[in-house]
C-alpha cells in the first residue's frame, strides 16, 4: 500500500527568497522588560543625580570630612525614613518582597557618623529643606503606596549598589579613610552587588501590575531623582559653590576645588 502525502498547502520552496515578513505583524513585540523601562525612562534623573557638584568633588577627593558628615547626616533622615516605611511594607504581598534586611542602612551609617563626626554626632543632625522634602515624601506617599514604596527603594538601594560602591572605595583610596568610616557603602549581606542587582531586577520585572501602576513607579523614581540631586545641590550652597555652579547646567564637572580640609586630612 501506498502512503499518500498530506498536505496542507503549496509545498516550501526552499530555493526561493521568502519575502520580507511586516516584522510588527508577524511577530509580536516582545515587551521590554519593567527593569529595563525603568531604567530608560529615568535616565535622565540618573545623570542629573551623578552628576551634582558635591558628587563630583566626593569622588575626586575635593570634599572636607565635614562635607562627608553633612551628606551622611542627610542620609541617616533618609534612610530612616525609608527603613522604617520598609517595616510597614514587609506584610504586603508585592512590595513586601523587596524588603530585606540584608540592605538596611541606618546601623551603618550611626557607626560612620560616630567615627567621622565624634560621638557626639546626634548634636549636629540639621537637614537641608529637600531632606526634609524627602523625608516627608518617604512617610507620606512612600509609607502608604506600594508602587512610590518600591520606587523609593529602587532608587535608593540599586543606587548605593551602583554608583555607591564607586563613592565609597573613592573615600578609602583618595582619603584615606578607614572600612569603619565608610560602612554605608559597603553591604556585609550583598558579598556580590552584580547578582543581587540581576534577582532585584527580576523581581522588578514579576511585578503583577499593569500599565498605570508601572507608570507610578516611574514617575515616582524621577522624583526621587530630583530630591537626591536638590540635596546635594543645597549641601553645595550650604559649602558656598551652588550659585557658581550654575544648577541645572552640567554640574561640578569645571568647579574649583572645595574649600575646608580634605576628609583624609583631619583626624
Ligand atoms: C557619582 C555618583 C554616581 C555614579 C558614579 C553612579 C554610577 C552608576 C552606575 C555605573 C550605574 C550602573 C550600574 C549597573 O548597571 O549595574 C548606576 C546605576 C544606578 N544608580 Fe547611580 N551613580 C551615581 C549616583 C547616583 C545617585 C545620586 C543615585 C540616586 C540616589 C543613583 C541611583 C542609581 C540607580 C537607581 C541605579 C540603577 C539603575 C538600573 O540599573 O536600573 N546613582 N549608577
Amino acid at each position: 500500500m501506498t502512503s499518500t502525502a498530506v498536505t496542507t498547502g503549496p509545498a516550501i520552496d526552499a530555493t526561493t527568497t521568502a519575502p520580507a515578513l511586516e516584522p510588527d505583524l508577524a511577530v509580536p513585540p516582545s515587551p521590554v522588560p519593567f527593569s529595563e523601562l525603568l531604567r530608560t525612562r529615568t535616565r535622565s534623573g540618573h545623570g542629573t543625580s551623578s552628576r551634582a557638584g558635591f558628587m563630583s568633588d566626593l569622588m575626586r577627593g575635593t570634599c572636607s570630612r565635614d562635607d562627608l558628615v553633612r551628606l551622611l547626616v542627610q542620609y541617616w533622615h533618609v534612610y530612616g525614613a525609608l527603613e522604617q516605611a520598609a517595616v510597614g511594607a514587609a506584610a504586603h504581598p508585592v512590595a513586601g518582597a523587596f524588603v530585606t534586611d540584608r540592605l538596611t542602612r541606618l546601623p551603618s551609617l550611626e557607626a560612620d557618623l560616630g567615627h567621622l563626626a565624634g560621638p557626639a554626632w546626634r548634636d549636629h543632625l540639621d537637614a537641608v529643606p529637600a531632606t526634609i522634602e524627602y523625608v516627608g515624601r518617604l512617610r507620606g506617599a512612600a509609607s502608604s503606596s506600594p508602587t512610590a514604596f518600591v520606587a523609593h527603594h529602587y532608587t535608593r538601594y540599586l543606587g548605593d549598589l551602583s554608583g555607591g560602591q564607586h563613592i565609597g572605595r573613592a573615600l578609602r583610596q583618595r582619603y584615606g579613610l578607614p572600612d569603619e568610616a565608610t560602612s554605608f557603602f559597603t553591604f556585609d549581606g550583598v558579598p556580590d552587588p552584580t547578582a543581587f542587582k540581576d534577582e532585584y531586577r527580576a523581581r522588578l520585572d514579576s511585578l503583577p501590575w499593569g500599565e498605570a501602576d508601572e507608570e507610578a513607579v516611574v514617575t515616582e523614581v524621577l522624583h526621587a531623582y530630583d530630591l537626591n540631586a536638590r540635596l546635594l545641590d543645597e549641601l553645595d550652597a550650604e559649602r558656598g559653590l551652588g550659585a557658581e555652579r550654575g544648577l541645572g547646567a552640567e554640574r561640578g564637572l569645571d568647579a574649583g576645588p572645595a574649600s575646608g580640609a580634605p576628609v583624609g586630612a583631619v583626624s
